[in-house]
Order: C-alpha cells, then structure tokens, then sequence
C-alpha cells in the first residue's frame, strides 16, 4: 500500500500536460480529482473514483477549487539598487528610453545605485518583491545580474539573489546578464568590455556555480550580434545555456543569433522576423514574452503572437521585474494584459507562466505541469475556471499554495 506525505482531495486540476496543448482541452482538466504527494513529488493524481487505497499523513481538501502548477516568473531583474520613478516621469514627458540611456541614464543609473547598495538593501527589496510574486502563485524566479558589470558587483549580485531566494522559501534560477549595458569605466570600448565578460566575468560564475544561464542583450544602445555571438561562444564552452534579450526596440536579428545558440528563450520578440521565428522554432527556443515592458514603455510594435504560434514556437510570459521598463511585481496581472493586448488566449497565458515557463529555465522534466513524477509545486485558486486567471487584474484569487507537497505562508 502506497504512504504518502500529502492527499489533496475534492480538486479540479487543469494539468496543463503537455499534450492538453494540442487537444480540445488546453487546460488538461480533470474534474473531481484527487492528488498525493510523496518525497516532495506528485505520486498520483487523476479522478479521485480512480484512487489507490493508501496511506496519508497529511490531508487537505480544496473544497472544490481548481489546481493549477503554482507559477514560475521566468524573467526577472528584480534584485537592484534605487527606483527610476523619475526617469518614468521624462519619459511620459517625451524623453525616449533610448535618448535617457545614451545620456547615462537607464540602466547605468541602476547600475550606480546597484553597486553602491548594501548587501542588506539590495535583499530587502528582492525580498519585498518576491514576497509579492509568492503571494501570486509563484515558487520558482529567474533573477538576472546585469546591475552590477563588474566582477565584484555581478557575483555578489548571482550570490544575493540565491540568499533572497532561500529567505523567501522560494526556487531562484540565477542567470548571469553581464553583457547588459556597457559601463562607463571602459571609455566607450565596447569589445574591451566584451572581452572583460568573456575572460574574466563568466569563467569566475562558471567556476563557483552562481548562474544557471546567460543572458545578453542585443540592441543599438547594447551589444551588436558579433559581441553578443563572442558572450554566446564563451557561455558554451563554459557549458552553460544562452537566452538573449532579442529585438526589443528594433529588428537586430536577434531571434535567429538565439536560434543559432540553440537558446532556451528569445525574449522581448517585438520586432523579430520571419526568418527569425522559424528558426527559433527549429531550435526549439521559446518566445518569452513581457507585457510590462510593452504597456510601461508605451510601445506600440507587438510581438509577431500569430506567426510565433503558426510556426510551433512555445510562448512564455514573464514581469521582467526592473526599475526601468517594468516595474512590475504581480505575475499574474502578466494574464490579462498579454490576452487584451497580444490575443494570446487565457490558456496560452496559463501554459506561458507554467509549462512553457519551466522550459525556459532548463526544468521542463521538475515542474510546470501536473504529472506524476514532477515536483509538487501546486496552487490552488479562488476561481470558477482557470480562464479568470487571464480575466481578473489585481484579484488576488490564491487560496493555498504548496512547494515540493510543502504549504507556503501566503
Ligand atoms: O528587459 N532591455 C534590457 N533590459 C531590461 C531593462 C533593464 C533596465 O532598463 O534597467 C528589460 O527591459
Ligand atoms: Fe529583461
């Protein structure tokens, strides 16, 4: 007879399994369902008539509420110093991101603040915010460096954002997003910085283990294609998998220099091209999309959603939590906003902060879905249908939410 640590009872799953995707029933719904838990892990779930009799230590009935994987916010630079409220406000007055940037604002203002904060203030807002995306469904969070482009500053930056992960009780996937603007120690010298990142910056993360990634960004007032390619070929002999942050503002050709990597994720995608997109979906890279940017930049150049889903590409969504284009700590007002202004459908948003979400970060086969096997990271929501989830904005319908079989405090 099985022993379980952990039977849920009287659920609705919308398992979101991954062939759900291609059938009638995106959402992988199974109505009057139970689910155990053994060793952190789903060990059944299905209709509940079809249960095997076994033993449990702990029981919790969801009273009829529908379970979903809890939620992975799979693009993040939530760890930093300072805000940029201000530079918000020039912008609405018609400053363009870019002109702020290239006057050294942008990210370099980040950057100053970032490495001129305390180890102390930089956990506390990363706690604050992490402890909002908790609040939302979310265990597990990718955090970026990218504030600190230095040595010291991007280690210590890969370091705190593991401690605010383990505070907070949540998974953190650090990603170490060196090659993110070019500081003003190395005189307008681009490649010299490149080569900094290369030589000095990557092989002292490989070697003590601080990011599971590497991440770029490809733009006029970033990095060209051949820089971001030098990044991408050091990452790879490190061993470590590429995402690029990918036309954004522009068409740099980002999507096929991802492909050409064989990228977990191309992100941002607002000007990608045909070419592009077909070779992401050869690469199988996924599209991750980020309607905070889009909505706080006032940008008006969508992502290509149509061609994306015509060509087979996964679509993810993320907060692309940052003091500049996205001051955003709710994942879930993600749902919404991605359905009413790129018409992705509600059980797309739903895959796109679950399943689609956990192959960003390397951990398709541990969470994202509900199935035997997986991780049991679970929540539990307040809501008819799951299609509200990408209905409400700001309804903070959790009800419960469990990390390995585990109850998190909400
Ligand atoms: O994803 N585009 C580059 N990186 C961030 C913005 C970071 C910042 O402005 O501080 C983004 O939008
Ligand atoms: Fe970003």
């Amino acid at each position: 007879m099985p022993s379980w640590d952990l039977l849920i009872t009287d659920a609705k799953l919308a398992t979101l399994r991954p062939g759900a995707a291609a059938g009638d029933d995106p959402w992988g719904t199974v109505e009057n369902a139970a689910l155990a838990v053994a060793d952190g892990r789903i060990a059944w779930l299905g209709p509940a008539a079809g249960l095997p009799s076994g033993d449990a230590a702990e029981r919790w009935s969801a009273e009829g509420r529908w379970l979903t994987p809890a939620l992975i916010d799979c693009h993040t630079h939530l760890l930093f110093g300072g805000d940029r409220a201000a530079e918000f406000e020039q912008r609405l007055a018609g400053a363009s991101y870019a002109e702020i940037a290239r006057a050294g604002g942008g990210i370099m203002s980040t950057v100053r603040a970032t490495r001129a904060a305390s180890d102390e203030d930089l956990l506390g807002g990363a706690s604050r915010r992490l402890a909002a995306l908790c609040r939302d469904g979310v265990t597990t969070v990718e955090i970026k460096s990218g504030y600190g482009l230095d040595l010291d500053t991007e280690l210590r930056m890969l370091r705190l954002a593991r401690r605010a992960g383990g505070a907070a009780g949540l998974r953190v996937r650090p990603t170490c997003l060196g090659a993110h603007a070019l500081p003003a120690d190395f005189d307008g010298d681009a490649d010299a910085y490149i080569d900094f990142v290369c030589d000095t910056v990557l092989p002292a993360v490989a070697e003590e283990n601080l990011a599971d990634a590497v991440d770029a960004y490809c733009e006029s007032i970033a990095f060209t294609p051949a820089q971001v390619a030098r990044v991408f070929e050091r990452a790879r002999e490190l061993g470590l998998p590429v995402r690029l942050h990918a036309d954004q503002l522009s068409d740099c050709g980002g999507a096929a220099l991802a492909a050409r990597y064989g990228a977990l994720s191309a992100d941002h995608v607002e000007y990608s091209n045909d070419a592009g997109i077909a070779a992401l979906a050869q690469a199988g890279s996924v599209a991750v999309l980020l309607p905070g940017a889009f909505v706080m930049l006032r940008e008006e150049t969508r992502p290509p959603v149509a061609a994306l889903r015509a060509a087979g590409v996964p679509i993810a969504l993320a907060t692309d939590c940052n003091p500049g284009t996205s001051p955003v700590v709710s994942l879930l007002a993600m749902l919404p906003i991605a359905a009413a202004q790129f018409r992705l459908t509600p059980a797309e948003c739903l895959a796109g902060v679950t399943r689609n979400a956990a192959r960003v970060l390397g951990l398709a086969d541990e969470l994202g879905t509900l199935e035997a096997g997986k991780r049991a990271d679970l929540a539990a929501w307040d809501v008819g249908h799951p299609r509200e989830l990408a209905y409400w904005l700001g309804a903070q319908p959790l009800a419960a939410l469990f990390r390995g079989g585990r109850r998190l405090e909400i």
